[in-house]
């Protein structure tokens, strides 16, 4: 029996994408949907979803690292690969790096210098800090760095920025700003003669809320696989009167009812003894635990599905179980589906319910979940 498996719809997956491409191309005809698949394609399956991606129109993949990358090449051999990390020992890299279908993110003049000497060359795209604090560079340090770029004849393709805060407010003066200081570094690269970039600032939130900022291309996330970035977004789309755009999860998590015990009134469950039965109980132990990618602080606080019943976690999470309250389920059988994430006759379990159990974002529930599990695409 599998421990658990990640069920992943193609036809949501198809849907998500076809309501981001339409964004796009409603403000730039020939605008790019770039699909953010780093990080396990947060915790869905990097290359099943890279995979249903480009057959579903992403001209893009995003990632985080060269690794990443490397993985998505050995399969498809043209796809444009945006890597948007930094780099670890990038100076060291050029045969990894050398990839004409890279679009590979820099913030520093010795990135930039390197990766314009490789050959085949990546593609290059220089990274604006307007008020991330993270990567990139601003002001003076931007203009010293195109200027000595420049001047050196180094080629440059792209010009990209992030931002820190959309998903958060339903006032956005602060993504506003950004937005601003990205238009005044597109001025100042153009002045020293740097036209033509591909401009690129949106996530899913800024996708999903800014027209003015979907520019050249879109990097979706979360949003491809279903998920609202935050409850904000979805209150600021109908507080600037957009209409609410439909995303269809694309995740399911399941994993099956391993064994199950009876136990009397007063015993106890888990480590820590922090569960104790005040009625005679039937307790079902599923596979799954914080190992597999299920948050420590669903232990005595959180629900799976069982038969569109929601079964409530008993004692502490462990490594590889989890113990659910059957009782008020008696029919439920050894072998039997339980729903982690996901819908179960008709009862809905979502990564943002979860995430508001355990006091944390959706994109960090499912990012979790363990790379080895089995991911089965469903038709
Ligand atoms: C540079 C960059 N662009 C785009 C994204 C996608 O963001 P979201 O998942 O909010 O769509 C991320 C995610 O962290 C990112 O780091």
């Amino acid at each position: 029996m599998q421990q658990s498996t990640v069920e992943l719809s193609r036809v949501n997956l198809a849907h998500n994408i076809k309501t981001f491409q339409k964004l796009i191309r409603e403000t730039n005809p020939s605008g790019l949907f770039c699909a953010v698949v780093k990080s396990n394609a947060y915790g869905h399956g990097i290359l099943e979803i890279a995979t249903m991606s480009i057959e579903s129109g992403a001209q893009v993949m995003g990632v985080n690292t060269p690794e990443e990358a490397t993985a998505i090449r050995a399969i498809h051999k043209n796809i444009p690969i945006l890597i948007m990390g930094d780099v670890p020992n990038l100076l060291q890299r050029s045969q990894e790096l050398s990839d004409s279908n890279y679009w590979i993110l820099v913030s520093r003049y010795d990135e930039w210098k390197f990766l314009a000497g490789l050959n085949p060359r990546p593609k290059i795209h220089i990274k604006v800090d307007t008020g991330m604090g993270r990567l990139g560079s601003f002001g003076k340090e931007l203009e010293a760095i195109l200027e000595k770029g420049k001047s050196n004849s180094f080629p440059l393709e792209g010009i990209a920025t992030h931002f820190a805060s959309t998903e958060d407010f339903t006032e956005h003066s602060y993504s506003q700003m950004q937005l601003k200081k990205f238009h005044e570094a597109i001025d100042l690269a153009k002045s020293i003669g740097y036209n033509n970039l591909i401009k690129h600032c949106a996530a899913s939130a800024s996708s999903l809320l800014f027209e003015d900022a979907r520019m050249d291309m879109i990097r979706v996330g979360i949003s491809l696989y279903g998920l609202w970035p935050s409850m904000e977004t979805k209150l600021s789309m109908s507080l600037m009167n957009r209409p609410s755009a439909i995303l269809k999860p694309v995740l399911e998590w399941k994993t099956k009812i391993q064994h199950i015990r009876n136990l009397p009134a007063g015993s106890y469950v888990g480590y820590g003894s922090t569960y104790k039965t005040t009625y005679p109980s039937i307790v079902g132990i599923v596979p799954v635990g914080y190992y597999e990618g299920l948050d420590r602080k669903l232990s005595n606080n959180g629900y799976m599905l069982v038969r569109g019943e929601r079964a409530r976690i008993l004692g502490r999470i462990c490594m590889n179980m989890t113990m659910l309250d059957l009782t008020h389920i008696p029919e439920a059988k050894i072998g039997e589906e339980v729903t982690i994430i996901g819908e179960s006759d008709k009862e809905y379990l979502g990564a943002d319910t979860i995430s508001s159990w355990t006091g944390t974002i959706n994109y960090e529930t499912v990012t979790k979940i363990l790379p080895l599990l089995p991911r089965r695409i469903v038709e």
